[in-house]
């Protein structure tokens, strides 16, 4: 199975990245070839709107760190997407590689992107209560779902650090064994 795992906090050993890793370990576990992208390690711009994945049906083509990844995306059967809040929903960061998302659709807003990839994604937020910011993670998964994917969605929240969450951290291990 191919995996692409893509970080965005820039707190290397964060909440978000150490539930990716936790995920990636149990993936890797099971023999599967797991691609990871750090989204704060590179460079790349939001949508430009230019329209040329609709105009002339291709993925993106901007030419900058994102340019190898949307090939992969086509032939990956798992994506692990995470993010930590800021502001209540998702970081900047993430929001701008997800938008560059807009070359997945062709001009009639159908996914060019082969169905039945599964998704996990993992939001780590300081609020206590799990579900105060879910209508805003649920905004992501509902566009992943257009892609006909399979979505699992794991978030921590609170003050106490994800590696600390032994029942956390084995969800996020069984997960990726599941795979
Ligand atoms: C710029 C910024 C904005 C934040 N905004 C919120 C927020 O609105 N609600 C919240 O619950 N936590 C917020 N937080 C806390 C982070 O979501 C929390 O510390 C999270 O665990 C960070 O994830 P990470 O360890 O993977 O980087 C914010 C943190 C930062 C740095």
């Amino acid at each position: 199975m191919k995996i692409i795992a893509v970080k965005s906090s820039p707190r290397k050993n964060g909440n978000t990245n150490t539930i990716i890793d936790k995920i990636i370990e149990g993936a890797r576990e099971n023999g599967h070839l797991v691609r990871v992208y750090d989204l704060n390690e590179m460079n790349y711009k939001g949508c430009q709107a230019c329209r040329v994945c609709k105009e002339k049906g291709v993925y993106c083509i901007i030419n900058d760190d994102l340019k190898d990844y949307w090939d992969k995306l086509r032939t990956a059967d798992v994506l692990v997407l995470g993010s930590p809040n800021y502001m209540g929903t998702v970081s900047g960061l993430f929001k701008s590689f997800i938008d560059r998302h807009y070359c997945t659709k062709d001009i009639k807003m159908n996914s060019k992107l082969p169905p039945n990839k599964k998704a996990i994604l993992v939001f780590s937020q300081g609020v206590s209560d799990k579900t105060y910011y879910k209508s805003n993670y649920d905004v992501i998964e509902k566009y992943l779902k257009t892609h006909q994917m399979e979505v699992q969605t794991i978030i921590h929240s609170g003050h106490v650090h994800a590696r600390e969450d032994k029942e956390l951290m084995e969800k996020g291990y069984q997960l990726g064994k599941s795979l």
